[in-house]
C-alpha cells in the first residue's frame, strides 16, 4: 500500500477516535522514527511514553526473537520460567513492601485491578480520586478520570468515585468517608497537564491514609521507570503506596500492564476473582525482563535525571524568547510546556519539522522523550520547537496588523 492508501484504509476500517496525524511510520532506532518517504523525526512523545528505551532497542529485539522461537503465549494456570524471571525482577526494584503483582495487558487494566482489590482488601466501596487526574478509559478508570468529555458520555460510571482539589491536603482529609476504601492519584499528572502536587502533598496524602486507615494507589503508569530520575516517580520523595499501577514502557513496547501491592493486600482476591487471559504471557515477560535489565544495567534513571535537567533548561529559554510559553513544568524527562493558546496546530507543525511532540490537554505540549535520546537530539526538538512558535507569532502578529 503507498502512503495515501494506508490513511485511507485505516481511517475506512478503523474506530474513529485516535486523533490522526497526517503521516505513516514504518521503522524506527533510539529516539529516531522514518516515515515511509524516509524522512527522519526526533521522537519526543515516545508513543505517550511507551518507547522509554527508544525503538526497537537491540536488548528487546533480541528478546522477543529468541523468546518467539521458544514459547508465545502460555496461560497463568501454568508455570513458566520467563514468567517467573520477570516477576523477579520486577519486585527487586519496587519499593519495599510492594511484591505481590497481578500481570495485564494496559494501564486501564493495571487501574481496574487496584480498583477491585481495594473493595475486596477493605469491603468499603469509596474511591477518591485528584481533580486533573487520568487513569484510562474503560469503566473503572474512566470514573476515577477527571477530564468531564472521558466521563460524561457514558454515564452512568461506577458508583462512589470522588474527585478532590489537590491544592491542599486538607481536601483530602475532609473527604475521606466512612465508606472510603482507598485514594488514588498519580505522583506528577501527566494527560492532566504534566502538573506537579504541591510540595509535601505525596507525603501528607500518606500519613492521611495511615491514620484514617485508607489504602494509598499511586497510579505511576507514566510517571515511572525511570523517566522522572528514579525508577518510580513517587521515590523523589520517599512515599511508598499500599498499590502501584504500572504499565506502558515495563514489556519494551508489548501490551502490559501491572498491578503491585503488599502481600497481605494481594491476597483479597480469591481463586479466579480476578484474571485474564494475556496476564503474563512468556512473549511479554522475556520483553519485560530485558526491559528492566536495560534499565538498571544502562542506569536509564540516571540518564533520565541529567537528560530531562538538560532538556528542561533549553525549554526554559524558550520561555524567555516566546510570549506565548506560560510555563514549562515537570521532572526528568515528563516534561510539559504549557502555551497561552491550543497546541493542536504547534503539534502539526512541530512534526512537519520533523519532531514529535504530544499534548496533555488543550493547552500543554508533553514531552516524553525516550530516556536514550542524545543532547544533539535534544537540540533539534528544541529548534524545532524555537522556529514553530516564532512563525507562530509571526502569522498572529501579521493577521492582527490593521491595513
Ligand atoms: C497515569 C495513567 N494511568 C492510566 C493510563 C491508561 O493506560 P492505557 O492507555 O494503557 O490503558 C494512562 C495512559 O496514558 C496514564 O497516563
Amino acid at each position: 500500500m503507498n502512503e495515501n492508501e494506508i490513511i485511507t484504509t485505516e481511517n475506512r476500517y478503523l474506530a474513529n477516535v485516535f486523533s490522526k496525524k497526517p503521516v505513516v511510520f514504518t521503522h524506527g532506532k533510539g529516539a529516531l522514527l522514518w516515515d515511509i518517504n524516509g524522512k527522519e523525526y526526533v521522537d519526543c512523545g515516545s508513543s505517550y511514553g511507551v518507547a522509554a528505551l527508544g525503538h526497537c532497542h537491540s536488548r528487546i529485539v533480541e528478546a522477543i526473537r529468541a523468546q518467539a522461537e521458544q514459547l508465545i503465549t502460555l496461560h497463568s494456570c501454568y508455570y513458566n520460567d520467563k514468567r517467573a524471571e520477570f516477576i523477579e525482577k520486577l519486585v527487586k526494584i519496587t519499593p519495599k513492601g510492594l511484591d505481590k503483582a497481578f500481570l495485564s495487558n494496559s494501564g486501564a487494566e493495571s487501574v481496574e485491578c487496584a480498583m477491585k482489590l481495594v473493595r475486596k482488601a477493605t469491603g468499603k466501596t469509596e474511591i477518591i480520586a485528584l481533580m486533573g487526574g487520568y487513569h484510562g478509559k474503560t469503566m473503572g478508570a474512566v470514573s476515577a478520570t477527571w477530564d468531564k468529555k472521558y466521563r460524561e458520555p457514558f454515564m452512568p460510571l461506577v458508583p462512589d468515585i470522588k474527585h478532590v482539589s489537590p491544592e491542599n491536603p486538607a481536601k483530602l482529609s475532609e473527604a475521606i468517608s466512612e465508606k472510603t476504601a482507598a485514594v488514588i492519584m498519580e505522583p506528577i499528572r501527566g494527560e492532566g497537564g504534566i502538573r506537579m502536587l504541591p510540595d509535601g502533598y505525596l507525603q501528607e496524602a500518606r500519613e492521611i491514609c495511615n491514620r484514617k486507615g485508607v489504602l494509598l494507589i499511586f497510579d505511576e503508569v507514566q510517571s515511572s521507570f525511570g523517566r522522572t530520575g528514579k525508577n518510580f516517580a513517587c521515590q523523589n520523595w520517599d512515599v511508598t503506596p499500599d498499590i502501584m499501577c504500572l504499565a506502558k514502557p515495563f514489556a519494551g513496547g508489548l501490551p502490559i500492564g501491572i498491578t503491585v501491592a503488599r502481600e497481605d493486600l494481594m491476597s483479597a482476591f480469591k481463586m479466579g476473582e480476578h484474571t485474564t487471559t494475556f496476564s503474563g504471557s512468556p512473549m511479554v515477560c522475556a520483553a519485560g525482563c530485558a526491559a528492566i535489565d536495560t534499565l538498571v544495567e544502562e542506569k536509564l534513571a540516571d540518564k533520565a535525571a541529567s537528560n530531562g535537567r538538560y532538556f528542561k533548561t533549553q525549554l526554559e529559554e524558550l520561555a524567555q524568547k516566546h510570549r506565548m510559553i506560560k510555563e514549562i513544568r515537570g521532572l526528568g524527562l515528563m516534561l510539559g510546556m504549557e502555551l497561552r493558546l491550543d497546541v493542536h496546530g504547534i503539534l502539526l507543525k512541530t512534526l512537519k519539522k520533523g519532531v514529535l511532540v504530544v499534548d496533555a490537554g488543550r493547552t500543554v505540549v508533553r514531552i516524553l522523550p525516550p530516556l536514550v535520546i542524545t543532547k544533539p537530539q535534544i537540540d533539534r526538538a528544541i529548534t524545532a520547537l524555537d522556529e514553530v512558535l516564532g512563525e507562530e507569532a509571526n502569522e498572529r502578529a501579521s493577521s492582527t496588523v490593521p491595513n
